[in-house]
């Protein structure tokens, strides 16, 4: 079974001829991806990512994770943006809501640090680690990104107090480029097990390499079937030219006609809150792909029925510029039905002996009929089920996906130029050396 798409629900709002008019702009961009002779074509690794790692690789990725679980209570992910939320999203989708409360839980409890540069945050964490057992995975392509570089500095320096500097070496695994950069010339020196990343893999599109593989494997989760369900994916997306039968192509050029059609904002909505962060990969994945040159549809996210109560009414009734994008769970993996209470002082008898995911998916189909009706196209991708298999599905269809729909929109969804701009100031306000210039001149401005 593959996941589905349903694009019924925009029709009020776009026709099947003007889909059809994207056939050739569709045919282009997959055949510029395919022959790599697009922009940004020197970053085009993910494309085949899902056929080129096999078992013995998953092997020793797995066989790095046990030796972390074997060790450890916590392991700290080090990392930020396409180095940080792949792992965050695909963990989170697949682990028990309160894991970090489960008692006598086999797998170590993964924790993240680098994304930010809060003091508390850190600190906290600091004391967490402090009181358990614990080991670190830092992930950085270009090894010299500020955030993850503080956090590893001082995680590194605790491990090392704690454990001396040998026992520290066997608790630490670095990610990063398979030669250049700061934090590969530590690893050397350092001594510690690496992995490498593929130099034609950018960030966003890098969660089925270690980056993501190994922080999901010492989470507890099935490396392989992710694997597999990103490589029929893959297959699906390559072996259906029709636009109407090809969900991936289906999706990007849907997408593309509502942005034209001054929908200038998609919202990713989900009903599980373990998919919070699902959206947020998805939100990187797209913002930076497809946000430049003064264009781009802006990626948001709600988590429902929850944002019901809070964005609901601006969806419902606000500026009209807006379509959603719906990802649907047919069936969760556990049920609880609405028990009977004798005095119903809550009037809620009447939902007696129905599921939760029942009244959840009438939650669901309510809002969509409420908001298409309200002049929001909502665009619907379904899974069966939260598993390893279909997440990998996904992974893979927003990335193709994404790919397909940068190129239709004329950008390089491969680059990410505008990031730059907040780092140099910030070097230049910190003192960096080189940045003085600079320096001087925002001060005036401040
Ligand atoms: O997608 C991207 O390129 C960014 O989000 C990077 O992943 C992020 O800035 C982290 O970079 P690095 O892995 O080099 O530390």
């Amino acid at each position: 079974e593959a996941i589905r798409i349903d694009i019924s629900k925009t029709l009020n709002f776009l026709s099947q001829s003007e889909i059809e008019t994207y056939q050739s702009s569709v045919s282009k961009s997959r055949q510029a991806l395919a022959q790599k002779t697009g922009a940004g074509n020197d970053f085009l690794g993910w494309l085949d990512l899902p056929n080129q790692i096999d078992s013995a690789y998953l092997e020793e990725i797995k066989q790095t994770a046990h030796h972390l679980k074997s060790i450890s209570e916590v392991v700290v992910v080090v990392g930020i943006g396409g180095s940080y939320l792949g792992a965050k999203a695909v963990i989170d989708a697949l682990s028990h809501h309160f894991s970090h409360l489960k008692i006598g839980g086999q797998t170590p409890l993964v924790l993240y640090a680098g994304q930010n540069i809060c003091a508390d945050y850190h600190a906290d964490l600091l004391e967490i680690v402090n009181e358990r057992e614990y080991s670190v995975v830092v992930i950085s392509k270009s090894g010299t990104t500020t955030e993850p570089a503080i956090a590893f500095r001082l995680l590194k320096q605790n491990l090392e107090e704690r454990y001396g500097k040998e026992g520290a070496k066997e608790r630490i695994v670095a990610i990063t480029d398979p030669q250049g950069g700061a934090l590969r010339k530590m690893a050397t020196n350092e001594g510690y097990k690496t992995f490498s990343i593929p130099p034609d893999v950018g960030g966003r599109y890098s969660v089925l390499t270690p980056v993501g593989l190994l922080p999901i494997a010492i989470a507890g989760f099935d490396i392989e079937q992710l694997v597999t369900g990103a490589k029929d994916m893959k297959r699906l997306s390559e072996s259906t030219p029709t636009l109407q039968e090809n969900p991936v192509s289906l999706y990007a050029v849907v997408r593309n006609i509502l942005y034209k059609k001054g929908k200038k904002t998609e919202i990713l909505v989900n009903y599980h809150p373990r998919l919070q962060y699902f959206a947020e990969w998805w939100k990187q994945l797209y913002g930076e792909s497809e946000g430049k040159d003064g264009k781009g549809i802006f990626p948001a996210s709600v988590n429902f029925t929850s944002d019901l109560h809070s964005m609901g009414q601006w969806i419902q009734d606000g500026e009209r510029t807006i379509f959603e994008t719906i990802l649907s769970v047919k069936n969760t993996k556990k049920r609880i039905d609405i028990p009977y209470d004798s005095t119903n002082l809550d009037k809620m008898n009447y939902l007696v002996g129905k599921s939760l995911q029942e009244v959840n998916k009438q939650a669901e189909l309510g809002t969509l009929l409420a908001h298409v009706e309200g002049g929001v196209p909502n665009v619907l991708i379904e899974i069966p089920v939260i598993n390893e298999y279909y997440i990998g599905q996904l992974i893979y269809f927003f990335e193709k996906a994404c790919a397909i729909s940068g190129y239709i929109l004329e950008v390089n969804p491969f680059d990410q130029p505008g990031v730059e701009a907040y780092k140099n100031n910030m070097f230049a306000l910190l003192g960096k050396e080189g940045y003085e210039k600079l320096a001087e001149e925002l001060k005036a401005k401040l």
